[in-house]
């Protein structure tokens, strides 16, 4: 995700900011800039590619002043470039903005403004920002933010200079964390604590709503309506590499818990209470996707496992055969694919060898092709004819988790569109699934809360050479992603079974003791999966079973019961994989693993 730096003081802020955003930069992110005022002018710098560009940029002119805001970029709304770095300003360059998150309503802002005679140079969502700051300009810098925050709709942290008013900064954030360091005779600004660690350790965490002017002296919150907020000071008593974690002992862990703010990304501009899923990237018609009589669904590893979700719900709701390759497969085995095919890959990078290759195969055989990544402007989004991104932001631990739940939700996503766009999809039906996608951020905040349960089971099994993951339809996808996640970081031999398939052999495995993970979330299955349940059981394995709350039944059955809350059948997947992840990290952490780098395994395949 995008980091923020900001700082008013006496020092030159240059330099500040540039530290600040390299304790960022682990991060990752695709470009970065600054913004410095002087002598009533700003000057902003910025450049595609890592901080030493931009450092290379400034050398020898590096922009004087003691007032700046610094940004580096994960692009989500036009490729990383220098015009789409931020900060972006207004035309006159008077105003000036960074931002972390996503404007949802910037076309039509953005129309608007174009119209009245500004001149965009980016491809941002974020510059509409700095052209409504010019186009509402009253006089009063406080009060232009303010009408500007009750016109823009999405999830944002923003910082604003203006070269009108210049003695301040002015804060504010929605759905996307922010902070203020509070200094002597200087304040600091910014998204995450590792930026302003090395200058102070007091800070006010700022909630959403909140509008912070911030001077070199003083710090005044208030909200949109003027009433004054006092804040609690925060002492952050985290280490550095404690602050870049977020307080979290791994990045795997800080990710699990970034999984509803993902979500959320991930949805916004796409559902909206009851209206049809929309995705503005495609535009798809019915007439186009008559012509399309299969879909291929091409990736690797867990964005695999999202891919065999994203077949249930295509023919489910769409009706179109699909298949789902593992892209090392798929490359060489002579595909039957053609210009009426529809060629899908999944990604978190966007870069993974094999599936930049079964892209290219398909291409070569005249397929469309769709991508669906993670990561802007990564070789996937710029070679496949269309792309779709997950919002995830950035995922740094080696074992994926909330870039497979926005895959998951994706999926979804396209399958109701595509389902409502062919006619195949019952409009009461889909309606129902939108407004229930709406409240997955929650519920996964609720299943996550329910820690203490998983790190019990982590201890008590933890030592085990082999676990099972037992499911049926949509569950048994989610169990070959549980088994993954198990043995990747913590080294426990898993397998996963679709539940009917036990009994063909591997049933021979089970003996007393043996953990066995049943998922039992579809209803359709779910008594089949009971007596699946019941076949292990009898063998006196251990049954850890995930189900939905209100299952009593299930309670009988199994040793142990992990709830998640009720949902749509189709949504389940996107639950119950959180306690797999949690389970695997807990058992990882038991084991004295590695967690973030497990043994052996690198956070992108680009070697076949
Ligand atoms: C497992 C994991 C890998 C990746 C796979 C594909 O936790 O992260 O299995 O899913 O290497 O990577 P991407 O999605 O970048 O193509």
């Amino acid at each position: 995700m995008c980091g923020i730096v900001g700082y008013i003081g006496t020092k030159l802020a240059t330099p500040i900011l540039l530290d600040g955003m390299s304790k960022l930069e682990y991060r990752g992110y695709d470009s970065a800039g600054i913004a410095v005022y002087n002598e009533g002018h700003i000057t902003v710098e910025k450049c595609v590619g890592r901080l030493d560009a931009l450092r290379e940029k400034v050398k020898g002119h590096m922009p004087e002043g003691t007032m700046g805001i610094g940004h580096t970029r994960w692009a989500t709304h036009g490729r990383p470039s220098d015009r789409n770095s931020h900060p972006h300003t207004d035309d006159s360059g008077d105003f000036v903005v960074v931002h972390n998150g996503i404007i949802e309503n910037y076309m039509k802002l953005k129309e608007e403004l174009i119209a009245k005679g500004h001149k965009f140079v980016s491809e941002t969502d974020t510059e509409v920002v700095a052209h409504l700051m010019a186009d509402l300009y009253n006089g009063d810098f406080e009060a232009t933010v303010k009408e500007v925050l009750k016109i823009i709709e999405g999830s944002y942290s923003l910082v604003f200079m203006s070269a009108k008013d210049p003695d301040k900064l002015i804060c504010t954030k929605k759905d996307n964390p922010l902070v203020i360091g509070l200094g002597e005779g200087e304040n600091f600004i910014a998204s995450d604590i590792p930026a302003i660690i090395d200058h102070t350790r007091r800070t006010y965490i700022m909630s959403d709503g909140e509008i912070a002017t911030v001077t070199k002296d003083s710090v005044w919150v208030q909200d949109i309506k003027g009433t004054p907020i006092s804040k609690k000071v925060f002492e952050v008593n985290w280490n550095a590499e404690a602050a870049q974690k977020g307080g979290f002992e791994h990045f795997m862990l800080k990710e699990i818990y970034e999984q509803p703010k993902a979500m959320r990304d991930t949805m916004t501009g796409r559902i909206h209470g009851e209206e049809p899923i929309k995705f503005d990237e495609l535009n798809w018609t019915p007439e186009e996707f008559a012509g399309i009589s299969k879909i291929f669904i091409v990736a690797c590893g867990t964005a695999y496992h999202a891919g065999l979700v994203g077949k249930y719900y295509l023919e489910k709701f769409a009706r179109i055969p699909v298949e789902v390759d593992i892209a090392s497969e798929f490359r060489y085995r002579d595909p039957l694919v053609d210009e009426n095919s529809l060629l899908i890959v999944v990604s978190q990078s966007g870069e993974t060898s094999d599936t930049l290759a079964a892209l290219r195969e398909a291409k070569r055989l005249g397929a469309r092709t769709l991508a669906v990544t993670n990561v802007v402007g990564s070789s996937m989004a710029r070679e496949a004819d269309q792309v779709v991104y997950t919002y995830a932001g950035p995922e740094i631990a080696v074992a994926s988790t909330k870039a497979y739940t926005t895959q998951l939700l994706v999926m979804f996503m396209l399958g109701v569109y595509v389902g409502t766009l062919r006619g195949t999809l019952d409009p009461k039906l889909a309606k129902e699934l939108t407004l229930a996608a709406q409240d997955i951020p929650e519920q996964i905040h609720q299943t996550l809360e329910n820690v203490d349960q998983i790190k019990v089971f982590a201890t008590q099994y933890g030592s085990c050479e082999d676990a099972f993951f037992l499911g049926r339809s949509l569950d048994y996808a989610v169990a070959l992603e549980g088994a993954l996640k198990l043995k990747e970081i913590s080294y426990i031999h898993a397998e996963a079974y679709a539940a009917g398939e036990l009994k063909h052999g591997t049933l021979a495995l089970i003996v007393e003791g043996v953990p066995v993970i049943v998922l039992a979330t579809q209803s359709d299955v779910y008594a089949k999966t009971i007596s699946n349940l019941k076949e292990v059981k009898a063998r006196d394995a251990v049954v850890i079973a995930i189900a939905q709350e209100g299952d009593e039944e299930i309670g009988k059955e199994a040793d142990h019961v992990i709830y998640i809350p009720k949902t749509n059948k189709f949504l389940a997947p996107l639950l119950a994989v959180l306690p797999l992840q949690l389970l695997s990290y807990y058992a990882a952490l038991t084991r004295g693993c590695d967690v973030d780098k497990p043994r052996n395994l690198a956070k992108s395949v680009t070697v076949e």
